[in-house]
């Protein structure tokens, strides 16, 4: 198994492009499920979980294939015919949101079995609300053996769902399958991150009749049929936010472009606050800092968007470490999502744990030491940390984070960090 090793004290001089949103990719992937058309991705990013779902849709008979266009990297989705509506354990379990293909091929071809999930280990993560959305949208479901079998020979019917409290995945499940109902859905209480209004519009350029995009009420009037059509994938709002992050840990002066700084917002006030500088540009931000002058502590909660993502929340938590006071972290969206904490204290980190709030006490000086990536997120603060860290840092697990980490050596690498990549086995402990 691969490590990340990171030798601390570089500071970061130069640009990082961002790369297409993972958390977009793998939901526009899935609405090609939805017509016989191709359906054209620009902006793709190369990972491992758009590797798995390829691998998925490829099961159902949906031709994929990579290329290098004008506009870069980009992949073609074609579902001429759906040849199979299975979905097996071994590659669902992979990626949570790869459940995400039940709607959509229910909403196609009338029936669908799909493997209940894996993913990140950060809480329960149960997918409750997309089996009850589905339902209410018609659909007979039945569960065994670790298998959703769904049925709706005569379509899917049009109906008003409110969510009890918002979800990202069953937002997008559930307007994956409702496109193509009879009559009119309302979702009420729907998830607004910017992925989902990615998908709503990729749909609609599909031929799908959507209104609300981008607020908590969504209103899909069902059609027929959809057509093809090519979409640029939006840019990875957490990647931007994690080199921002990154760029503040280690100090310098960094440029990230193709990104759309309005996305990460609640981050960047925070940064601000902690006294990093940020100025935006047209298609980014720079980040400055001086590393010898220490940041403040600030507190953060994380909350649905606009609020602070769950998913910066770790590489936030790594500042920190390093700030002048005591920092309160509150993680309002997933229990459990404190495993990068431990981790950090290997390095010297001082993180009190308890519920759901992270006390960091900010220390003056990291050291590296062997570490290990629990999950995506985390993996990546753990990086971050070893920016700033004396001495050598390696990051074991590495798989979590090539989930959603286009070239990631490389981009930091290109501003001057001495991070590489080690093949081989162990897992870096
Ligand atoms: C998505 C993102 C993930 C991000 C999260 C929150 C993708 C592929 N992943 O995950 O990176 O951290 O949004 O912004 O886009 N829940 C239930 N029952 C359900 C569904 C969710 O109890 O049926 C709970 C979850 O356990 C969690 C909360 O609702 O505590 C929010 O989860 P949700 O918004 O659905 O996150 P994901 O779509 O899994």
């Amino acid at each position: 198994m691969d490590r990340i090793a990171i030798v601390g004290g570089a500071q970061l001089k130069g640009e990082i492009p961002i790369s297409g949103a993972k958390n977009s990719a793998i939901k526009l992937m899935a609405a090609s499920i939805l017509t016989d058309e191709p359906l054209r991705l620009t902006n793709m990013p190369r990972l491992a979980d758009t590797k798995f779902l390829g691998r998925l849709l490829e099961q159902f008979g949906i031709a994929v294939t990579e290329s290098n266009g004008p506009d870069g990297q980009e992949t073609l989705f074609h579902a001429r015919e759906i040849s199979s509506t299975f979905a097996p354990y071994d590659l669902v379990r992979q990626m949570r949101a790869s459940f995400n293909v039940l709607g959509p091929l229910l909403a196609r071809t009338g029936h669908a079995k799909v493997s209940l999930p894996g993913g990140c280990t950060i809480g329960a993560r149960p997918v409750d609300l997309h089996i009850e959305a589905l339902a209410k949208l018609g659909a007979q479901m039945e569960m065994s053996e670790g298998y959703v079998s769904a049925l709706a020979p005569n379509g899917l019917q049009g109906t008003e769902i409110e969510f009890p409290f918002v979800s990202v995945g069953a937002t997008e499940h559930t307007l994956l399958a409702a496109v193509m109902a009879h009559g009119t859905t309302v979702l009420k209480n729907a998830a607004r991150e910017p992925e989902i209004g990615d998908l709503a519009r990729c749909l609609v350029s599909m031929g799908a009749k959507i209104e609300g995009i981008d607020t908590d009420t969504l209103v899909i009037e069902g059609v027929t049929s959809l057509h093809g059509t090519t979409w640029s994938v939006i840019p990875d709002r957490i990647e931007m936010g994690s080199y921002a992050v990154a760029a503040a840990m280690a100090g310098g002066e960094v440029r990230i472009t193709k990104a759309r700084p309005e996305l990460i917002q609640a981050l960047t006030d925070k940064m601000i606050e902690a006294g990093v500088d940020i100025e935006p540009t047209a298609d980014g931000v720079i980040v400055r800092r001086d590393p010898t002058q220490r940041l403040k502590a600030v507190n953060v909660t994380t909350e649905v968007y606009p609020g602070f993502a769950t998913d910066l929340q770790a590489q936030f938590m790594a500042l920190m470490t390093l700030a002048e006071g005591e920092s309160v972290i509150h993680e309002n969206i997933f229990e459990n999502r404190f495993m990068h904490a431990p981790e950090l204290g290997r390095l010297g980190a001082e993180i009190h744990v308890h519920a759901g709030e992270a006390r960091v006490v900010g220390v003056e000086h990291l050291k590296g030491a062997p570490v290990m990536a629990t999950d995506l997120r985390a993996s990546i603060s753990l990086v971050i940390a070893g920016l700033a860290a004396e001495g050598e840092t390696t990051v074991g697990r590495v798989y979590h984070l090539d989930r959603g980490f286009e070239r990631m050596e490389e981009k930091l690498s290109a501003c001057g960090a001495r991070v590489r990549r080690i093949k081989g086995d162990g897992d870096g402990r």
